[in-house]
């Protein structure tokens, strides 16, 4: 099977935060066309593929991103027209090499996965498959259970929780259609519960709301009041999950958290406290993202009832995943194509995690576009969950619509 890329073409886009980035059409010689875009984190983990930015003062102050671009225009572009678009792990290694370094540090991961996803759903345009057949073939028949960012504090919210990301899991739901209808209610009713209180209902940068809370047990509260008001049963329907992205408040060995300097042990025994007052089924970024024995006592005491994620800490990278495998840090991997920088080690990532008995969980970024690929690569690659943000903001609820594609699509 042959079909030739005939052009490459990038260019600047803006993601939900009005910070550029790179989008990527792929033309193949008949004529269909691939497009993809790179989303980008705000609480990013130092293991994270590198992210070319332009750093020039005068110009979207320093976050521009010309020279991933230029890389694509040119640098990659000479390579790739005249490629087979089906050839998907040789254009991928051929971007490696040409890149030549272990963060994809000379032409930027920004460059490159644009790149990268915009020749796979170029090759699914050209076979005229969904993208999701196209990668998961005829034995990708489900869809994962949405986590839903329905409170928003720590980097992506102004208000004084350290927790980043508070989510609702629907897990007992029979289709995903039904699963994200009771969150819908659920977020709903938060909103009515907020605005009752003389609370804010702005919403954060991932759709969630950012209320200014005393405490975090306040939120969990508000969340157990919102799922039954909307006559749900909080676990035995829709269960609670946190991303503490604890990098963000972890300085020089010690936890700053709630105003107070605290240990990993207490860390992790406060979770657990949370964990037995609370229906939370899954906890990320628990410890910080080099606190490998913070991440072991976590795991040892909480690892067998609920999920123990790590996004900053395995950076969707093999090796760090491996590590993690061999020092029992966790048993669950968070997936973000962009902090990795092609498809190809993505999928080398999920393999090798589901070879080794860890949950995968696919998700977007703080700042997205409206570029719905993880969706399809979440069902393509039988991922446990997906995590798109709240059900708010169309960069958010562009994944969570493509699955309801996907689902009836199935159907
Ligand atoms: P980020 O946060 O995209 O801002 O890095 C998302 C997350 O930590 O999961
Ligand atoms: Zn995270």
């Amino acid at each position: 099977m042959e079909t030739l890329i005939e052009k490459v073409v990038a260019r600047q886009i803006l993601d939900s935060r009005g910070i550029p980035t790179v989008e990527v059409d792929v033309v193949l010689e008949n004529g269909k066309v691939g497009r993809a875009s790179t989303p980008s984190g705000l609480s990013r983990g130092s293991h994270e593929a590198f992210e070319l930015r332009d750093n020039l003062a005068d110009f979207y102050a320093g976050r521009s991103v010309w020279q991933a671009v230029n890389n694509v225009n040119v640098v990659l572009a000479e390579k790739i027209v005249g490629m087979n678009v089906f050839r998907q792990k040789e254009i991928d290694d051929l971007m490696i090499e040409l890149d030549g370094t272990p963060d994809k540090h000379r032409l930027g991961a920004n460059a490159i996965l644009p790149v990268s996803l915009a020749v796979a759903r170029g090759a699914a345009e050209s076979l005229e498959v969904p993208l999701y057949r196209y990668l998961g073939g005829i034995f990708a028949t489900g869809i994962p259970i949405p986590m839903v960012n329905v409170l928003n504090g720590g980097a992506h919210a102004d208000n004084r929780l350290d927790i980043q990301e508070f989510m609702l899991v629907p897990h007992s739901f029979s289709s995903f259609a039904d699963s994200l209808r009771a969150t819908c209610e659920t977020f709903y009713s938060l909103k009515r519960i907020l605005h009752e209180r003389g609370l804010s209902t702005n919403v954060g940068d991932e759709g969630g709301f950012a209320p200014d809370l005393e405490s975090h047990e306040e939120a969990f509260d508000l969340l157990i009041q919102a799922i039954e008001s909307a006559g749900y049963l909080p676990e035995r329907q829709i269960s609670l999950a946190i991303d503490a992205a604890s990098n963000e408040f972890f300085e020089d060995g010690a936890y700053y958290f709630e105003g107070a300097k605290r240990t990993a042990k207490e860390m992790a025994l406060m979770f657990e406290g949370w964990t037995q007052k609370y229906p939370i089924c899954s906890i990320e970024d628990g410890m910080a993202q080099d606190d490998w024995l913070g991440w072991l006592f976590l795991n040892e005491i909480l690892g067998d009832k609920i999920m123990i994620v790590g996004d900053d800490l395995f950076a969707s990278n093999r090796l760090r995943i491996e590590k993690g495998v061999q020092k029992r840090a966790a048993n669950a991997v968070l997936v973000k194509p962009n902090q990795v920088g092609t498809l190809t080690e993505t999928f080398e990532s999920i393999r090798f995690s589901q070879n080794n008995g860890l949950k995968i969980i696919l998700s977007h970024r703080s700042g997205e576009t409206i570029d719905a690929f993880i969706a399809d690569l979440s069902v393509a690659v039988h991922a446990d969950y997906i995590k798109s943000g709240s059900v708010s903001r169309t960069e958010r609820t562009a994944k969570y619509n493509q699955l309801f594609r996907i689902e009836s699509d199935m159907s």
